[in-house]
């Protein structure tokens, strides 16, 4: 079996994140989202991955990932061009797929545990495609699947109107080549996409054998920024913690801290976990940092006071405004407003920010 991730893609719903770079190298707990992905496909010993890339971030995609040996993992790198939907994307798949079943994960998804499970529920039957699916509250934004009371799957719909039920297909599938024949017989949806919904109709059409499967730990698309911070949660929520970098005497440190080599926590600073603060970061005096919050690289932060918030890193925040639930790019400077005249906020932001002053 090989695995596909899925990582073009044009990431607006993360602007002004991802004006500079794709969204699926965004941090949560200080790790690009697309590696949870990648982290199960070894897992689940799936070590042949293919990266889908898009225009958006190509080069800084490759430079993370390299060959993926540090990973555990051969990567071949394929290119999608425009993003046309993800059932394109996985057409693009086909030559590096050729005769094996493969794993489609997309690259901005998190689930809490991994994709053994899945993998070997498609493995124990003669399926041409394994879903995995969960109840959300609001099924209209995702693609639907109305099962029967024993499991088999009787329809697929994508973003529908009337919702058959409030199972979303969430983002990860299993498939065999058949779903390649599926792709080239399906038209463009509303939305203009060709839509992975539509090809797996396509083999139900066909009365292929569908897997469905429940997924019941945690699982998150991180396509907006809300959902970021709330992975981000979910993530530090399980975190061990682990001092790499340096406590300082006279630092006030409590709950589960994982402390990148390098980092340092000095005297005066207050910091509650689970947070995580990465390498060549400095948390100084008179700094309350509070739970489920990441720092990322290369940062300082000083006399602040941040929550529950991502800060991606190479930044100084020095601000004694409070911080809270907030995502934060790179190369970002937050200074006090004190003794400036006149008074008041002063701010460079851009395109697509979003502030609550
Ligand atoms: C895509 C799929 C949808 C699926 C969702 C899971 O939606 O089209 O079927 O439920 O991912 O995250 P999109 O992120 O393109 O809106």
């Amino acid at each position: 079996m090989k695995g596909i991730l899925l990582s073009g893609g044009a990431g607006t719903r993360l602007r002004p994140i991802t004006h500079t770079g794709p969204k699926q190298l965004v941090p949560v707990a200080n790790k690009p989202v697309l590696q949870y992905a990648l982290e199960d496909f070894r897992d689940a010993g799936i070590t042949e991955v293919g990266i889908i890339l898009g225009h958006k971030g190509r080069e800084e995609i490759q430079e993370y990932l390299g060959d993926g040996s540090e990973f555990g993992l051969e990567i071949t790198y394929i290119v999608q061009g425009n993003p046309l939907g993800l059932a394109h994307a996985a057409g693009c798949a086909k030559e590096f797929v050729g005769d094996d079943d493969f794993v489609m994960y997309l690259g901005d998804n998190i689930l809490h545990q991994g994709i053994e499970e899945l993998v070997d529920s498609y493995r124990e039957g003669d399926y041409d495609a394994g879903i995995a699916l969960q109840e959300v509250a609001n099924p209209r934004q995702f693609g639907v699947a109305a099962v029967d009371e024993s499991g088999a799957v009787r329809r697929l719909v994508e973003k529908p109107e009337a919702p058959p039920s409030n199972l979303a297909l969430i983002g990860v599938y299993v498939f065999s080549p058949a779903i390649f024949d599926a792709i080239e017989a399906i038209e463009p949806s509303w939305r203009g996409e060709l839509e992975i919904t539509d090809a797996i109709q396509r083999l139900l059409d066909e009365d292929r054998k569908i897997d469905s499967h429940v997924v019941e730990g945690w699982w998150k698309d991180t396509g907006k920024p809300e959902d970021i911070l709330e992975a981000n949660r979910l993530v530090l929520e399980e975190i061990d913690g682990a001092v790499e970098g340096e406590i300082e005497a006279g630092a006030e440190v409590s709950g589960r801290v994982q402390l990148d080599s390098g980092a340092v926590i000095q005297e005066g600073a207050v910091v509650r976990g689970p947070v995580a603060v990465a390498e060549g970061t400095v948390i100084s005096d008179g700094t309350y940092l509070g739970p489920y919050s990441s720092i990322g690289p290369n940062t300082e932060i000083s006399n602040a006071h941040i929550e529950s918030s991502v800060i991606i890193g190479e930044s100084e925040i020095s601000t004694s405004g409070k911080i809270v639930d907030s995502l934060i790019g790179r190369n970002t400077t937050i200074a006090p407003a004190d003794g400036l005249l006149p008074e008041g906020r002063r701010l460079v932001v851009g395109e697509n920010s979003d502030l609550n002053l």
